[in-house]
């Protein structure tokens, strides 16, 4: 598919209002995307893991305008209340997604949002929302164009997910999915995100991951800044080649179940995601102090235990511990006896691999 084959010549309905609600999910990258191109190109092909509990669900009531709006037009509630600050984000979002959903204009949009995740809990909920957003927006155009095939509505809705914020492409179908144009992964594109094409061991199905809240106030730095400095950073160009040679290395790992490899290639990615941020000009941390003594515990109890348990960061403080659904007594036990310390008010969230987004 082409940017162009996303751009719709004329629909077939009209619609006068209608209402309609979605619940996408956040995601975890294993290998992340960090640094972009231009139009929310990524650098360097990604893949996640879906999660399940952390959702948003978002409703949007559309009604017809007596004519077009110069301006986009809408309103926004998040948690059951209006959030101007909110706004600028989406109106960005509207304008570099209106050449692909041309009704943009046509209707006032009230949109309500809300989080599964606690509020400011540290989690970005860029991905899960901008997620639902767009599939509520693909659902209007889908009834403007109902002959539209439902493989093209969720590769548009994860391009339109794409331009609000890029890990969100990630967030709409399959329990692994993969980002980026790759030339070993067949289907691959910069432009949307697929469900990954090959085969995956049974262990990787029923994947844990525990979000240990270690800071939960607003991040210093935000991804987007972030992203930019990757332009002209010193490593930038081995670190792109290293995120290739990883997706290639996971497909095998995915395959054969490997445990030991995932760990490694899971931590070395977290870790490399914050090493581009302590080496770029400016440089920051985010990790905070109980990230590290976290990380610590989690190499001694593997040591120690020979269980499977290892961690990922995303842009922030907090831990995501990933491990298999038959290690969960004895690292539940252990989360609790030795992590829960280091967690803002010993706040955690047991989540685990998910489907995708749903229709409500
Ligand atoms: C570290 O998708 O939040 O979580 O495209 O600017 O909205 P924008 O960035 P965003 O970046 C996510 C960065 C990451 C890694 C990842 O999810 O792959």
């Amino acid at each position: 598919m082409l940017e162009k084959d996303f751009i719709p010549s004329s629909y077939t309905y009209d619609k006068e209002k209608g209402r309609i609600q979605y619940t996408a999910p956040s995601n975890i990258a294993l290998v992340k995307y960090w640094g972009k191109k231009s139009n929310q190109i990524p650098a360097n092909a990604s893949v996640s893991l879906t999660l399940d509990e952390c959702r948003t669900v978002t409703t949007v009531v559309y009604t017809k305008l007596a004519k077009d709006t110069t301006d986009f037009s809408f309103d926004l509630l998040f948690e059951g209340k209006p959030r101007e600050d909110f706004k600028p984000k989406i109106e960005t979002f509207f304008r570099r997604i209106e050449n692909y959903l041309p009704f943009l204009r046509k209707y006032h949009f009230s949109i309500d949002t809300s989080n599964s995740f606690p509020h400011s809990s540290g989690i970005a909920s860029s991905a899960s929302g901008m997620a639902a957003l767009a599939l509520c927006l693909m659902d209007i155009e889908k009834q403007l164009a109902p002959e539209m095939e439902m493989d093209y509505f969720y590769k548009k809705a994860s391009f339109l997910a794409r331009l609000g914020s890029g890990s969100a492409c990630r967030s709409i179908k399959g329990t692994i999915v993969q980002w980026g144009e790759h030339n070993e992964i067949k289907g691959s594109t910069n432009l949307y995100g697929i469900p990954y094409p090959y085969t995956v061991a049974d262990v990787f199905k029923s994947y844990q991951d525990t979000i240990l809240l270690v800071h939960k106030g607003q991040k210093s730095v935000s991804s987007t800044v972030g992203h930019d400095l990757m332009h002209g950073h010193p490593f930038a160009k081995n670190r792109f080649h290293q995120a290739h040679n990883n997706l290639i290395r996971l497909r095998d790992i995915f395959a054969e179940g490997n445990l030991d490899d995932f760990i490694e290639v899971v931590e070395s990615e977290a870790l490399t995601l914050h090493a581009m941020m302590m080496t770029s000009i400016p440089y920051f941390i985010l990790m905070k102090p109980n990230t590290l003594s976290i990380i610590e515990k989690i190499w001694g109890f593997r040591k120690e235990t020979g269980n499977h348990l290892c961690f990922t960061l995303d842009a922030g403080a907090n831990v995501h511990l990933l491990y298999p659904d038959n290690e969960k007594n004895i690292v539940n036990q252990f989360i609790k006896d030795e992590l829960i310390a280091y967690c803002e008010n010993g706040q955690y969230i047991c989540d685990r691999i998910g489907e995708g987004a749903k229709k409500l």
